[in-house]
């Protein structure tokens, strides 16, 4: 479970704000879609969730617990994080990069290799070919892939993904969205994902949150906001997948 009351971010001491007084609650095993325009301050919201970025003010409880008095390796072994772009390390083979948060736990080398394996298998990159690879000698998807299998590497109940299919192809953003959700259910993962795709939120989210310039416009089921918009911003955003299968629907009219 996750719970934001009244969270803020200036990152100038008070003159601007990223994000201003967000509350919201994403129950254990659902999944949340944070949607809003660039710079309107999804990332910031997502990072301070797992103490990347320190709140100005407000609480953030994650699985019961106040994450400012969470020790913050602890806390991260509970949340795993998919960057935006992959943010896998360079310099670090496919291995290693899933490794680092095992690492940081001190986890034995055998059980370090076997988890390895295992994630690789998880997320379809067969092990023997994959694990010695660096992020440069793999393609997007697979390099999201590998994000993914780092981020779940500790067994984590919490999810945060930042844009995790935004810079992929539709094809395999649609493959890897399925088996993510796939994961997310078997593994009963609590999920908070940044998409500027309505269309993804609406198919994959149980709850919406739609942010503009650091505000929370509205937080409900993709029913509640497409019933019920709290205002034309949100009206806006919730009409735009139906006018794209209108006007799709008119082109294969005409075809
Ligand atoms: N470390 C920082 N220092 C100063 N300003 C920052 C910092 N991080 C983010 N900001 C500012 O906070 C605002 C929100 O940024 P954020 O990265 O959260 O946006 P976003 O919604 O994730 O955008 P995008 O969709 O483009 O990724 C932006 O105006 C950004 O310039
Ligand atoms: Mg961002």
């Amino acid at each position: 479970m996750i719970v934001l009351e009244n969270v803020s971010k200036s990152f100038d001491g008070g003159t601007t704000y990223s994000v201003q007084n967000i509350s919201l609650h994403v129950p254990r095993g659902k999944l949340l879609a944070l949607l809003g325009g660039s710079g309107c301050g999804k990332t910031t919201t997502l990072k301070m969730i797992n103490r990347l970025i320190d709140p100005s003010s407000g609480r953030i409880v994650v699985n019961g617990q106040d994450v400012r008095q969470a020790d913050p390796v602890q806390l991260r072994r509970g949340i795993g994080y998919v960057f935006q772009g992959s943010g896998l390390f360079p310099h670090l083979t496919v291995a290693e990069n899933i490794a680092v948060v095992p690492n940081l736990l001190s986890w034995p080398t055998d059980r370090i290799v076997a988890r390895v394996d295992e994630l690789l298998a998880m997320v379809n990159l067969p092990a023997g070919e994959y694990r010695e690879r660096y992020p440069r000698q793999l393609s997007g998807g697979q390099q999201q892939r590998v994000g993914f299998a780092r981020a779940l590497a500790a067994g984590p109940e919490v999810m945060l993904l930042d844009e995790p299919f935004g810079a992929l192809d539709p094809v395999t953003r649609d493959e890897l969205r399925a088996e993510f959700l796939d994961l997310r259910h078997r593994l009963g993962l609590t999920a908070v994902m940044v998409t500027h795709d309505m269309i993804e939120a609406l198919l994959s989210a149980d709850l919406i949150a739609v942010m503009n310039a650091g505000k929370l416009l509205q937080l409900g089921t993709p029913h509640e906001l497409l019933a019920n918009p709290a205002d034309d911003f949100v009206a806006a955003l919730m009409a735009s997948p139906k006018h794209q299968t209108e006007k799709l629907q008119a082109l294969t009219a005409h075809a």
